[in-house]
């Protein structure tokens, strides 16, 4: 059975061998362990999304699943829990950098966007600035605030967003 869960550090090394074998950029990953989900299957890393968080904006990463075990909502998955982690860390936009998966993102409501309209302190990221191609396709999500099932705090002059 595939189980997703918090990377922890002792994670690292397997983590790094998976994104070698998916042709995936390693600078910088061992700065957002705490903030990286791995899948396991029989104690053996088969999965790994990643978030990197600067203020309300976040680079998603690393989303990678094991060749043999591709096709089977793993990818998918990975990214949904990544996405829930920016939604319970309050982050307003989630960008991308891909080469190879821009067709996989936009179920997630990612769209294409060019490169210098992402948030300086993301630009300023290790993936950005060395370790992605300035030909790779750039991404956004923007998050909505959920509405809390429990209470909901009345608005303020001038917050509302829409
Ligand atoms: C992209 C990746 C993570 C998808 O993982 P996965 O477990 O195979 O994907 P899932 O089974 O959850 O989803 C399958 C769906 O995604 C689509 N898909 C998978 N890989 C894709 C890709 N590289 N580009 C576009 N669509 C892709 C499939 O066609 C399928 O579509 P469908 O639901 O319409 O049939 C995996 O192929 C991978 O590790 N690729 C190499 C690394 C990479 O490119 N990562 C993304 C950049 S960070």
């Amino acid at each position: 059975m595939t189980t997703i869960a918090a990377a922890t550090p002792a994670d690292l090394p397997a983590l790094l061998e998976l994104l070698g074998q998916s042709a995936l950029p390693t600078a910088g990953l061992a700065d957002h362990v705490d903030t990286t989900f791995v899948a396991r299957d029989a104690g053996r890393v088969v999965g790994s999304a990643a978030l990197e968080l600067y203020g309300t904006a976040a680079l998603l990463r690393s989303v990678a699943v094991a060749p043999e075990q591709r096709g089977h909502g793993l990818g998918q998955e990975l990214t949904r829990h990544a996405l829930a982690l920016a939604r319970r860390r309050n982050i307003r936009t989630v960008y991308l950098l891909t080469e190879t998966a821009g067709g996989f993102f936009p179920r997630f409501g990612f769209r294409a966007i060019p490169r210098d309209a992402v948030d300086p302190a993301v630009q300023r990221s290790v993936e950005f600035t060395s370790a992605c191609p300035t030909s790779a396709l750039v991404m956004r999500l923007e998050l909505r605030r959920q509405p809390s099932a429990v209470s909901r705090e009345p608005e303020l002059p001038g917050t509302a967003d829409g």
